[in-house]
C-alpha cells in the first residue's frame, strides 16, 4: 500500500500573499515562505515541528477572489515569484522534509481565463460547451439559484445573447463537468502540479463541480444547520446546485490521476447536504481526506466539540482518517471567536491540545501558533469582496516596522498589534503560545498512541470537561479538557503528564487517580 503520509502530518495553511514579503512590494510571495521553512521545521526543538503546508492558491489571477479566480492554471502569479519560486520552494521544503499540496479550484476559473474568453466569444466556439451556458430572456434568469456570494448565480451575457452560471462572483464562471474535454483539461492540470513535486491537493468547492442536470429550483431554507456556511446568509437550500450524485464519478477521475504519482493525496472542501453524503466522499476510490468544518460553528461548550467528535467518529466510513480544523482563510480566527479576557489565551491552548490530540489531521492556519487575532479593517479598506480579510493579514514576525513581513511602508492588508503578538518576542520565551504549539506538536509525535490511535470518548466526565482517550498497541494517551473557567475535578488513570496547559504544572511528573484541573486547562497523559 503506498505510504499514508497525509494521517500522521500535522498540516499548516498558508495564505501566501500574507506570509513574508521576500522583495519588498508589500506582498507575501513563495520566496517568503521558503526563507522562513526552517522557522516552520528545521529538524530541531527550535521549529514548529508541522509536516505539511497547505498553500492557498499561487496561480495568476485577475485576484476579484483573491487567487480562487483562476486565469492560468499551470503558472505562478508574478507576484508570488512565478514557477522558478515554486521550484526553489519544493527544492527547499523537501530537504527539511516537508510536503506541500496546493490549492486546486476547478469548479470555476477566471472570466479572464482563456477557456473562458474562448467561451464567451460566439454561440459556436468549440470551448462554449465548457461553461455553463442557458439560453433565455435578459429579464429571465434559468432557475432561482444564488451565488454564495449573494445575488442571482447567472449572468445575461449580452453579446452571444444567453445567461451563464457562477456559483460565486460573476467573474469566476462555473466549469461543465458533464464535457469530457473539460475533465480531460483539469486532469493535466492535477499533473501538471505532481510532476512539479506538489503532494497532492486541496481541493476548492469540490461538491460543486457538477450541478443538477434538469436545474431545477432549490427549495427555500427552513433550517439552519452547521455548515451551512452561507445558507445562512442567502435563505436558500442548495439542494440542486451543489453535493449533486454524479460528482462522485468526477472525484474518483481525478483519484485515478492521483494515484497514478502513489504518494499523493486530496483533501476536499466538501459542504456536504448530511452525514450520509459527507461520508460517500471518503470511500476508498475518493478523497483520502475531506474537511469537516464544524469546529468552526462550535460555541465554547465542552458538550457541543464532544458531540461533533462523536458525530464524526460515527458517520466516517471505517479505515478513513478525520481531519479537523479550527481556522482558515474563510471565517475569524478561532482565537477571536473565544476571546474572552484573561482566559482568551489559555482557551486557545486548550484548543491547540484538542486539535493536535484527536484522532485525525490537524490543519493548523498560518499564525495560529502565535495566537494572531483577526485584524478589523473597516469597510474601506477591504480588498476581499466579502470582507474576510480580518482572517487574512500579514504574519507577525517581529516588532519593527513591517512587523518583519515587508520592509514596504505599505503591506497588502493592514498588519495587527505586533508589538503585543510577534514570533521573535515569543521565539525563546518558554510560556509563550509559540512554545507551547511546539511542544504540543511534538508531544503528539512522541505518542503512536496520539499520531495513530483509536479514540474513546469518555462519558463520565463533568459535564465542563472533554475527556478522551486515545490507544495505539502498546500506547495510551488521555486528553483532558476543561472548559470551565473555574477548576474541575476529575478521575483519571496514573500516568505520565505529557503536556499541560496550565504552566504551573510538572511535565514528566507521575499523576494518578483524581485530579484537579485548572479552569481551562489541557491536560495530556502519557498512560502507559
Ligand atoms: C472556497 C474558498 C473560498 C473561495 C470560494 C470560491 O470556499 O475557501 O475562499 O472564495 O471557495 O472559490
Ligand atoms: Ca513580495
Amino acid at each position: 500500500m503506498a505510504s499514508q503520509w497525509w494521517r500522521s502530518a500535522v498540516f499548516y495553511q498558508i495564505y501566501p500573499r500574507s506570509f513574508a514579503d521576500s522583495n519588498g512590494d508589500g506582498i507575501g510571495d513563495l520566496d517568503g515562505i521558503t526563507e522562513h521553512l526552517d522557522y516552520l521545521n528545521d529538524g530541531t526543538d527550535r521549529s514548529l515541528g508541522i509536516d505539511a503546508i497547505w498553500l492557498s492558491p499561487i496561480n495568476p489571477s485577475p485576484l476579484n477572489d483573491w487567487g480562487y479566480d483562476v486565469s492560468d492554471y499551470c503558472d505562478v502569479h508574478p507576484d508570488l515569484g512565478g514557477l522558478p519560486a515554486f521550484d526553489r520552494l519544493i527544492r527547499e521544503a523537501r530537504r527539511r522534509g516537508i510536503r506541500v499540496i496546493l490549492d486546486l479550484v476547478p469548479n470555476h476559473t477566471s472570466d479572464r481565463h482563456r477557456w473562458f474568453q474562448q467561451s464567451q466569444s460566439s454561440r459556436s466556439n468549440p470551448r462554449r460547451d465548457w461553461y455553463i451556458w442557458k439560453a433565455g430572456a435578459p429579464d429571465n434568469p434559468p432557475n432561482n439559484w444564488v451565488s454564495i456570494f449573494g445575488g442571482p448565480a447567472w449572468k445575461w451575457h449580452e453579446a452571444t445573447g444567453e445567461w451563464y452560471l457562477h456559483l460565486f462572483l460573476e467573474q469566476q464562471p462555473d466549469l461543465n463537468y458533464r464535457n469530457p474535454e473539460v475533465i480531460a483539461a483539469m486532469h493535466d492540470v492535477i499533473r501538471f502540479w505532481l510532476d512539479r513535486g506538489a503532494a497532492g491537493y486541496r481541493v476548492d468547492v469540490i461538491h460543486g463541480m457538477i450541478k443538477d442536470a434538469q436545474f431545477r429550483d432549490n427549495p427555500p431554507l427552513v433550517k439552519v444547520e452547521w455548515g451551512s456556511q452561507t445558507d445562512v446568509a442567502l435563505k436558500q437550500r442548495h439542494l440542486y446546485d451543489f453535493d449533486q450524485p454524479e460528482v462522485h464519478e468526477i472525484i474518483r477521475g481525478f483519484r485515478r490521476v492521483i494515484d497514478e504519482y502513489g504518494d499523493r493525496m486530496m483533501v476536499g472542501e466538501v459542504w456536504p447536504h448530511s452525514n450520509e453524503s459527507l461520508a460517500l466522499y471518503l470511500r476508498p476510490d475518493e478523497l483520502q481526506q475531506a474537511f469537516n468544518f464544524r469546529f468552526l460553528f462550535c460555541p465554547w461548550k465542552a458538550e457541543r466539540f464532544r458531540a461533533q467528535v462523536a458525530e464524526i467518529e460515527r458517520i466516517l466510513p471505517t479505515g478513513s482518517w478525520p481531519t479537523w480544523t479550527l481556522s482558515n482563510h474563510d471565517f475569524p480566527r478561532h482565537i477571536t471567536r473565544y476571546q474572552s479576557g484573561p482566559a482568551t489565551e489559555a482557551r486557545a491552548r486548550l484548543a491547540a491540545v484538542m486539535l493536535l490530540g484527536l484522532r485525525g489531521t490537524p490543519f493548523l492556519y498560518y499564525g495560529e501558533e502565535i495566537g494572531m487575532p483577526d485584524v478589523e479593517i473597516s469597510r474601506e479598506r477591504w480588498r476581499d469582496p466579502v470582507g474576510r480579510d480580518g482572517c487574512r493579514t500579514p504574519m507577525q514576525w517581529s516588532n519593527e516596522p513591517g512587523g518583519g513581513f515587508t520592509s514596504s511602508r505599505s503591506p497588502w492588508l493592514p498588519l495587527g498589534n505586533c508589538a503585543a503578538v510577534n514570533v521573535a518576542r515569543q521565539s525563546d520565551d518558554p510560556y509563550s503560545m509559540l512554545s507551547f504549539y511546539r511542544r504540543a506538536i511534538r508531544a503528539r509525535r512522541a505518542s503512536p498512541a496520539l499520531t495513530a490511535g483509536t479514540i474513546r470518548v469518555v462519558d463520565d466526565a463533568p459535564a465542563d470537561c472533554f475527556v478522551f482517550a486515545r490507544e495505539a498497541a502498546g500506547s495510551h494517551a488521555m486528553v483532558a479538557l476543561n472548559f470551565a473557567d473555574e477548576p474541575r475535578g476529575i478521575e483519571l488513570p496514573s500516568g505520565k503528564i505529557l503536556l499541560s496547559s496550565d504552566f504551573g504544572r510538572e511535565p514528566g511528573r507521575i499523576a494518578s487517580g483524581k485530579m484537579r484541573l485548572a479552569p481551562n486547562e489541557a491536560l495530556v497523559l502519557d498512560s502507559g
